[in-house]
């Protein structure tokens, strides 16, 4: 017989880990809710030609992508992302802006797995599109910084950027062509194959070799035109004003090409993996356009749910959550107590569970505790004859009997105790 296991880059979130996860995206879900984004779900597959959008020379591009042709000869991708698809998504619907969304799931890169790097990965984000406004590039980058204030995270550090306009990159691209072309012969190998297809992304090279040369590139805020350089400026006032602590890093381009004006990064530095980024996002204006729809402006950003919680391992910060499960049913005389005592609890809105296959007192008091319950209702042949339970505090407390007519009163006061308590 043949036995699998997942696939290089995927792996299977267990409990409690999924139930961390879960709360990661609900507590996502408050913050922007609270601030009137709605939940959008798009297709987890889409055509290609939706993802090319993102840019011929980047890897996301050219070597990741999930592709193939479907049963009907269509050519499909599973999505890297998920701001293409809701640009995609607004072009089909064409709702009133300004159009505030926000996502939550999964998405696909055939990349080299490693710790914080996976070829299905999740991510939960959000995307404005229709506002032009400088505050909206500050609200974005403030929400993002409060969800990670909501995890408990400290140590998160943002980098911000502006690319200018269309206009802006052109010109200062042409500029560093000519610039990387002058010392070709000292770049990597990899940045010259990089320069022949984007010199901006020669500036996100990590190889020793390339750093002298990128630290004295020519930088793009010598680049910007008057209007994107103001609203920079105004993006940073308003962050000023907001007390959100950032730095400048004009080296900052992204790895993907829809990218114009302001641009962003948020790092964990208690991460010591390679992998550092724990979110990231911008402005692209004109992909809505790219897409064959009006121009539109576009703001958003995705953080990666993963590498979200590396990072909240390594500060200590949000723990998974409790169990549901109350109490739990310990039934030493054949199991239709259990039944009975769990489906008056459930029915009351008491998390209970139970053990099954009559096992012996001491491995169901053994599943008691693994469960997580905070009380156990134990109940054997001296109980059942008496019309009674006992009810076993498991952390701390003496256990007391109740008769089985006031049992779910007296759970249901264990709960308050155990609620007013945490
Ligand atoms: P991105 O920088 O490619 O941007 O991804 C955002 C975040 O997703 C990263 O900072 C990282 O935390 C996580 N991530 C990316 N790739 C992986 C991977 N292979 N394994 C684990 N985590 C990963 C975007 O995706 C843009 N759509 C963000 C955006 C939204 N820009 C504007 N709107």
């Amino acid at each position: 017989m043949s036995s699998f296991s997942t696939s290089p880059g995927t792996r299977d979130i267990l409990t409690p880990d999924a139930a961390r996860w879960r709360k990661f995206q609900d507590v996502f879900a408050g913050v922007v809710e609270a601030a009137g984004y709605g939940l959008i779900i798009p297709p987890m597959f889409e055509d290609l030609g939706v993802f090319l959008r993102l840019g011929e020379a980047t890897d996301v591009v050219t070597k990741e992508m999930y592709d193939f042709e479907d049963k009907g000869g269509r050519r499909v991708a599973l999505r890297p992302e998920q701001t293409a698809s809701v640009c995609r998504a607004f072009v089909q619907h064409r709702p009133t802006t300004p159009w505030k969304v926000w996502y939550a799931g999964p998405n696909f890169r055939y990349e080299k797995p490693q710790q914080g790097r996976y070829r299905q990965f999740d991510q939960v984000g959000l995307e404005v599109l229709g506002v032009e406004d400088p505050y909206l590039d500050a609200e974005v980058i403030a929400l993002a910084a409060q969800f990670y204030d909501r995890l408990g995270l400290k140590e998160v550090q943002l980098s911000v950027n502006s690319l200018g306009d269309a206009g802006d990159r052109q010109r200062f691209t042409d500029v560093l062509r000519a610039y990387f072309e002058a010392h070709l012969s000292e770049l990597s190998e990899d940045s010259q194959v990089t320069l022949t297809k984007n010199p901006l992304r020669v500036l996100d090279s990590k190889r020793r070799e390339d750093q002298t040369i990128i630290a004295n590139a020519p930088r793009i805020r010598d680049y910007l035109s008057p209007t994107a350089g103001e609203h920079f400026a105004a993006v940073l006032a308003a962050l000023d004003a907001q007390n959100i602590k950032y730095v400048i890093d004009d080296r900052l381009v992204r790895g993907l090409d829809y990218y114009r004006r302001t641009t962003f990064e948020f790092v964990s530095t208690a991460l010591q993996a390679a992998h550092t980024a724990i979110g990231g996002g911008g402005r692209y204006d004109g992909l809505v356009e790219e897409l064959g729809g009006p121009a539109t402006a576009g703001i958003g950003f995705a953080l990666g749910l993963d590498r979200t919680l590396l990072a909240c391992d390594a500060e200590n910060v949000f723990p998974a959550p409790n169990t549901d499960v109350f109490a739990f049913v310990v039934d030493t005389t054949g199991g239709h107590e259990a039944a009975l005592v769990c489906n008056q609890l459930r029915m009351a809105r008491v998390g209970a569970d139970r053990a099954f296959d009559n096992r012996s007192m001491k491995a169901q008091m053994k599943a008691a505790d693994r469960s997580g319950a905070q009380v156990a209702i134990i109940i054997g042949s001296n109980e059942l004859e008496a019309g009674q339970a006992v009810i076993r505090p498991m952390n701390s407390g003496e256990q007391y009997s109740v008769n089985r007519a006031d049992l779910l009163t007296a759970i249901q006061n264990e709960v308050s105790k155990f609620q007013s308590a945490n």
